[in-house]
Order: structure tokens, then C-alpha cells, then sequence
């Protein structure tokens, strides 16, 4: 047996012995990957919640290439509670001429409590590239008088 034959035999033996360990580790120790989890409550909608005067709750979806909701009307003064995850991909959310800059995890909820004392529009950036429309993924929370 010449050596390129037995390196050929050497190779195929080890490839089939990999992928028999694969195939082990899949369907009789059932390995799996993880993966997003995109069809329970939080992920599902998003919301906005009212709770009192000038005391709001989001519930925010970062999805490829926007943020849902796109965009909150709110009184000055209020204080909103943002909750908000990803069924994707990572997503930055910066909210323009404020310290609110957070990164959206898929999987996870981040939270975060910010202050809306001047009124204006504010337009929010995913911070965080996130695939091709990343550039376009804006959103926007509108301040008003009262
Ligand atoms: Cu989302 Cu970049």
C-alpha cells in the first residue's frame, strides 16, 4: 500500500469517526444548540403602558432593521421605563441627546428608567451593527408640552 492510500484511509476513518460522534452526541445524547427564543411573552409585542400621569412603561422590540414601537407621544416630565429585547440579532438603542445607550441582547430583557424633562423629538440609533439596514434602524419618542 503506497502512503497516499494510507493517508487517504487514515483521513476518511478519522472524518467518519467525527461525524459518528456528531451524530452520537445529536440523537442519542440530545445535544442541541441553542437558539432565540421568539415566541413568548415578551418577545411576542410590543407595548406601551400607561401607568399614571407622566409615568409610562415600553416594552420594546429591537428587530431587524427598526424599533417597535416606532414611535411614542409623551407629556414633558415623564418618567418612562423601558424594557427591551431582541428576537434577532445584537441591537445598540441610544437615545439622541440623552445618557440612555443600551445594548438589546437577544434572549434577554434589558431594562432601563429614564427622565423626559425637555420637550422635542427624539430620535433613537441602534448603535450596534446589526446586519445590512443597520444604518436605517431608527426610531423615534416625541416629547410633547402636555
Ligand atoms: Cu440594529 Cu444595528
Amino acid at each position: 500500500m503506497n502512503i497516499e492510500k494510507l493517508a487517504l484511509s487514515i483521513a476518511s476513518t478519522l472524518l467518519l469517526i467525527f461525524f459518528s460522534l456528531i451524530l452520537y452526541g445529536a440523537y442519542v445524547k440530545n445535544i442541541d444548540l441553542p437558539t432565540c427564543i421568539v415566541n413568548v411573552k415578551p418577545f411576542e409585542k410590543d407595548t406601551i403602558i400607561k401607568i399614571s400621569e407622566n409615568k409610562y412603561e415600553i416594552h420594546y422590540i429591537a428587530r431587524q432593521f427598526s424599533f417597535f414601537p416606532m414611535e411614542i407621544k409623551i407629556p414633558k416630565g415623564s418618567t418612562v421605563d423601558i424594557y427591551i429585547t431582541s428576537p434577532d440579532v445584537l441591537h445598540g438603542f441610544h437615545i439622541e441627546g440623552t445618557n440612555v445607550n443600551l445594548m438589546v441582547i437577544p434572549g434577554a430583557i434589558t431594562y432601563y428608567r429614564a427622565k423626559f424633562e425637555n420637550p422635542g423629538e427624539y430620535r433613537i440609533y441602534c448603535h450596534e451593527y446589526c446586519g445590512l439596514g443597520h444604518q436605517n434602524m431608527m426610531g423615534k419618542i416625541i416629547v410633547q408640552w402636555d
